[in-house]
């Protein structure tokens, strides 16, 4: 088109041919030039993905170990009284979910928390010295950390929606499973008299403010 405007107001044909083969390497680097921008863009939602799974990964997995350890303290305390058979139930629970993210870590070539051991050992804790102050109080830590878990879970699903929800599908259908998990563990918590406990309403806040600490700590280390 240019070429042919300058044919039309008289321009001398070498002009025409000098463009012409300026043209040839402009147009090349044009090409080049925006394959390498989509190259790099690729490889920057790429990582972006992959930083956001091995942290999803790292915290969640960190988080099931937790909740594993919990439910074991409970049952070392309670598993002989009429809340034993319950307890027993949402721990089962926990071990599937704490097999799935033992599978999916090394699927992902995800990172697991530095601080397992101490996940380990603090989760036992608080399950088994809740369970001491009774078995109310054992239902009100159910409550606090599966209300945590469940909304940490729910947020991490929209974090993997925004990305992109056919790229993240199969962490996707486990987070939505587990989310529905955790709100069936709180419900029973509250239906097992959690709300009687002694001091209800500062246990659970402590225990809600200790396991969002613990999930920003999971999250890093
Ligand atoms: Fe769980
Ligand atoms: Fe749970």
């Amino acid at each position: 088109m240019l070429l042919q405007v300058l044919h039309y107001y008289g321009y001398p044909s070498e002009w025409s041919r000098h463009l012409k083969m300026a043209a040839i390497p402009t147009a090349t680097f044009c090409v080049l030039r925006r394959g390498l921008a989509t190259r790099a863009f690729q490889e920057t939602s790429t990582y972006r993905r992959r930083s956001l799974q091995d942290r999803i990964l790292r915290v969640d997995h960190a988080g099931e170990l937790g909740a594993d350890r919990i439910y074991a303290g409970q049952m070392a305390v309670l598993g002989k009284t009429s809340v034993g058979p319950v307890i027993q139930e949402m721990w089962d629970q926990e071990k599937g979910h704490l097999k799935k993210f033992e599978e999916l870590l090394p699927k992902y070539r995800a990172r697991p928390s530095m601080l397992l051991p101490f996940w380990n050992i603090a989760g036992y804790a608080l399950g088994a010295g809740t369970a001491l102050l009774g078995k109310e109080s054992a239902m009100a830590c159910t409550v606090a950390v599966e209300e945590v878990i469940a909304n940490h879970y729910n947020s991490q699903i929209r974090e993997l929606v925004a990305d992109d929800p056919e790229a993240n599908k199969e962490l996707l259908d486990v987070l939505k499973t587990f989310r529905d998990d955790e709100q069936h563990h709180h419900d029973t918590g509250m239906a097992h008299d959690a709300p009687k406990a002694p001091f209800y309403k500062y246990l659970k806040e402590t225990i809600k403010v200790g396991c969002l600490g613990a999930i920003w700590l999971a999250e890093r280390l």
